[in-house]
Formats: C-alpha cells, sequence, structure tokens
C-alpha cells in the first residue's frame, strides 16, 4: 500500500490514497490557523505538539548516542530513525503535490489525518459524508481501534537493533498518549478512557506478535505473555486460548471492544478484577517464559496493570464514582514497577505490597 508512512500497523482499513499537501494549506485563519480548538489546531500542533518537534531529536547528543551504537551515521538522514521521527521524509515524492510545502516539513498533519489533496474541499462541507471523505483518503481517527492503529505504528514496537542501541523503551498505553497529546480536538460525551484503554492493550498484543513473528526473542514472548495475562484478568471476555493466531485474535478483539460502548459498571469491574489479581506474581507464573525471562514477564506485567489501573481509575472520576483512587498512590505503583526488566523477587513483593496498599485505601 501506497503511503505517506513506511511504518504501518499490523492490521487497519486501508485509506484511500491522496498527494500531501503542506501544513500551511490547513493553517489559514478561517480553517485551522486561528483562534479557538477546532480553528486553532494548527498553532496548538506547532506550539505543544511533541510530534512538532519529534525530528529535532535526532540531531541531540542522545540521538547521536544510539546512531553511533548501530553504526549509522547519521540519525537524521537514515531510515531507521526518520521511519517514526521524520516520516515525510520517507515519502516517494510523486506522493506530494507539485508545490507542497511539506517536502520541507519532517512529521505533519498528514502523518495523521492523510494526504489532504483530494478531500481539502469537500472536508469543510458540513453535509459532506465521513465515509465519502475516507475514500479520498481522510484517515479516519474517531474511534479507539482507529486511533490505535494510528498511533501504535511508531508507539510500540522498536527493532531488536535499537533495543540494544539503548533507544528509549516503548510502551503502548492508548488513553494516557492520547491525554498526554495537546488536545486540538474535541472528544465526544460518551469518550471513555476505559475503553480506550482496553483496545489499545489489545492492539499493543497484536503488534507485538506480529513483530514476534518477524524477529523473536524471550523478552519479546515476556510482553506477549505479560499482555495476554492483562486481557485475561481484566475479565472483558479475552479468549486468547493457546495455540490461536494471536495477531488475528486480539485484533478481532480490539475491534469488538471498540465497537460497542463501555459502562462505569463494565469499567468499574475491570478495574476490582485487577485490583485483586495476584497470580502473576506467585511462584510458577508465566511458566512458559523461558529462564532470566519469567521475572520480566512480571515486570511487563506490573508496569502495564500499573498503567491500567491509573486509565481505569481516570474512567470512575469521569463517571463521578467517591471511590477514585489519589494521583500520588497511582505514582508509587507506577514507579514500584520500574525498571521491568530488572525485576526481582524483592521487585515483585514491594509491588504486590503497594498493590494491597492501594487496595486498602479504597474507600467503600
Ligand atoms: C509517524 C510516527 C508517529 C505516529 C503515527 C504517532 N506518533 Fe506520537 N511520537 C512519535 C515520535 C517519534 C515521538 C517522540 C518525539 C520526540 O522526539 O520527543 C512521539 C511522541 C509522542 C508523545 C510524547 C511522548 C509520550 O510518550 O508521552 C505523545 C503524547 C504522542 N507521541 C502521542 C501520539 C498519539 C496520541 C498518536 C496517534 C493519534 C501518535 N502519537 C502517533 C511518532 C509518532
Ligand atoms: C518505531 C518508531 C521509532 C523509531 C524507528 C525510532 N524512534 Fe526514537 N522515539 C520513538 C518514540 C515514540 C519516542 C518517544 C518515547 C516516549 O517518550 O515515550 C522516541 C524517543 C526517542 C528519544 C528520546 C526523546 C526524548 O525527548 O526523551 C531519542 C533520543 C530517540 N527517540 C532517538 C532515536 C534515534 C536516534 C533513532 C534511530 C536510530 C530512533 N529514535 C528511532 C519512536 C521511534
Ligand atoms: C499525532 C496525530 C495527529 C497529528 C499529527 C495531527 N492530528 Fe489532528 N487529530 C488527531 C486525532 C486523533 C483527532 C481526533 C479525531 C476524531 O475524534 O475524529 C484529530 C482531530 C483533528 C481535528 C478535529 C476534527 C473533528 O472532526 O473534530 C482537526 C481540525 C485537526 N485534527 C486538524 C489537524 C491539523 C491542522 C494538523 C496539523 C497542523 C493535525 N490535526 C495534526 C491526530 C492528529
Amino acid at each position: 500500500m501506497v503511503s505517506v508512512c513506511i511504518l504501518q500497523a499490523a492490521s487497519g482499513e486501508p485509506a484511500g490514497v491522496s498527494r500531501v499537501l503542506g501544513s500551511d494549506s490547513c493553517a489559514t485563519s478561517g480553517c485551522h490557523g486561528g483562534a479557538g480548538l477546532n480553528r486553532g489546531a494548527y498553532h496548538i500542533w506547532k506550539r505543544s505538539d511533541p510530534h512538532s518537534k519529534a525530528s529535532a531529536t535526532l540531531t541531540n547528543g542522545q540521538s547521536a548516542a544510539i546512531a553511533r551504537q548501530m553504526g549509522i551515521a547519521s540519525a537524521v538522514e537514515s531510515a531507521s530513525c526518520t521511519a517514526c521521527h521524520a516520516p515525510l521524509r520517507n515519502v516517494e515524492p510523486s506522493l506530494f503535490t507539485p508545490d507542497s510545502k511539506a517536502k520541507a516539513e519532517d512529521f505533519s498533519c498528514a502523518n495523521c489525518h492523510g494526504g489532504a489533496e483530494n478531500w481539502i474541499l469537500s472536508h469543510t462541507r458540513p453535509d459532506y459524508p465521513k465515509a465519502a471523505l475516507e475514500k479520498l483518503g481522510m484517515r479516519p481517527l474517531g474511534s479507539a481501534y482507529q486511533r490505535a492503529n494510528n498511533c501504535v505504528a511508531c508507539h510500540q514496537n522498536l527493532s531488536d537493533e535499537l533495543v540494544k542501541a539503548k533507544h528509549p523503551p516503548l510502551l503502548f498505553e492508548l488513553d494516557g498518549l492520547l491525554l498526554d497529546e495537546p488536545k486540538h480536538w474535541r472528544e465526544d460525551a460518551d469518550f471513555s478512557h476505559a475503553q480506550t484503554w482496553l483496545v489499545g492493550q489489545a492492539v499493543a498484543l497484536r503488534e507485538a506478535a506480529a513483530q514476534a513473528a518477524r524477529e523473536p526473542g524471550d523478552a519479546r514472548t515476556a510482553e506477549i505473555e505479560a499482555i495476554r495475562e492483562l486481557l485475561a484478568a481484566s475479565g472483558t471476555g479475552w479468549d486468547g486460548a493457546a495455540g490461536t493466531d494471536l495477531v488475528r485474535t486480539a485484533d478481532d478483539f480490539a475491534k469488538k471492544i471498540s465497537a460497542a460502548p463501555m459502562t462505569s459498571a463494565q469499567s468499574r469491574a475491570a478495574l476490582d478484577k485487577l485490583m485483586s489479581h495476584r497470580k502473576p506474581f506467585e511462584v510458577g507464573a508465566f511458566d512458559k517464559v523461558a529462564g532470566e525471562y519469567r521475572m520480566w514477564a512480571v515486570g511487563y506485567y506490573a508496569e502495564r496493570v500499573a498503567l491500567a489501573i491509573d486509565r481505569l481509575n481516570q474512567s470512575a472520576i469521569a463517571a463521578g464514582e467517591k471511590t477514585a483512587f489519589a494521583e500520588s498512590a497511582l505514582d508509587e505503583l507506577f514507579k514500584a514497577a520500574q525498571p521491568p526488566k530488572s525485576f526481582d523477587a524483592d521487585a515483585a513483593d514491594h509491588f504486590v505490597r503497594k498493590l494491597d496498599q492501594l487496595a486498602d485505601s479504597h474507600v467503600q
């Protein structure tokens, strides 16, 4: 598929293809370069979106060190880095309109919204159907599943080479990621943190499984087993029996969860299940994971369950529940899961103690 990104998620509907305009095409004051949320998308992006600075990162000392480890002459010039940090540099010239300023941009609106040449005129008409815009190459980003497919391409998998060269580890958690990105859009009233979290975890599992098929390894197995355990423990209907095609099962699950609204009672039930789940910390847990990597699986589980509790707690806050946990207690729980790669029995005990304390602090 021809695309504005060389990295693609392992699944997801291909959008139509439309050539890439520069972000200046979106930035006039009557469009997205004015005041207010929708009209101010361009300014929010330029001023505070981490992606507008992602290519500058490639010129810093940390990038030089990673590049040296990998034997790359220049991080800025190498597709090993620009694939995620400056994706427009990898776009075939024929995919830019002749006068597109995007040729000089590294990361732009098009990397999430799709090239705009074919839909820029019609998308301003309120009566124009969304499905027709999608056929013209506008990337749908309304549902958790659609968003996950876009964001995960750059936010979960690192090649073995990048891991060895000490690139910061990536962990895909969609709800937190969306929260950390300065919003240039407004969420619908039925937006659910819990649903966004769960869809994100299923998509993270799908991508990890797809990568394991290309680049198998014990650390990857540990991560996959940790996410499977998390999904199973959440009591949300995950049935990823061993031997099934994990990429497909996880993708189907993500789609199913994304399609139906998630109630606050369902979110609450998942939170209670995860809070009381201790099996991963018992002797003999993760017995599919070999040798020293077994403790990694415990660490990966701890890290993901700490994030899960945080996001499900956010759902409880949004639903106006009085039982929400204090932010500081959640921070402590997350810290107790760091760094997951050097988990040992003491770290696991410490984490369980923090989990117990959090459960006790729960006002019924
Ligand atoms: C083409 C690759 C790509 C896509 C697609 C992408 N990102 Fe990113 N994102 C990056 C890179 C690279 C960075 C690191 C920026 C830097 O150098 O500091 C980043 C950083 C971030 C950060 C700040 C760091 C952090 O982890 O908190 C957030 C938040 C973020 N992205 C959210 C998102 C969301 C939400 C989506 C989907 C709607 C998304 N990204 C899609 C490449 C991408
Ligand atoms: C698969 C996508 C991907 C690739 C390929 C990639 N990065 Fe990153 N990189 C990211 C994301 C996403 C982040 C943000 C991580 C976070 O903060 O959660 C990041 C963060 C970083 C950071 C830390 C930035 C900060 O502000 O803390 C550096 C430095 C970096 N990358 C350098 C590189 C270099 C150099 C290469 C090539 C050798 C490279 N990256 C390749 C996705 C990628
Ligand atoms: C990292 C990915 C990312 C980048 C880059 C990005 N956006 Fe967005 N944008 C989103 C997401 C996700 C939404 C929410 C879409 C939805 O809910 O339908 C959104 C929504 C919007 C909306 C609101 C649409 C609506 O239907 O409410 C506008 C307008 C917009 N973006 C403009 C821009 C412009 C202009 C740029 C470049 C300056 C840009 N975006 C860059 C991810 C991105």
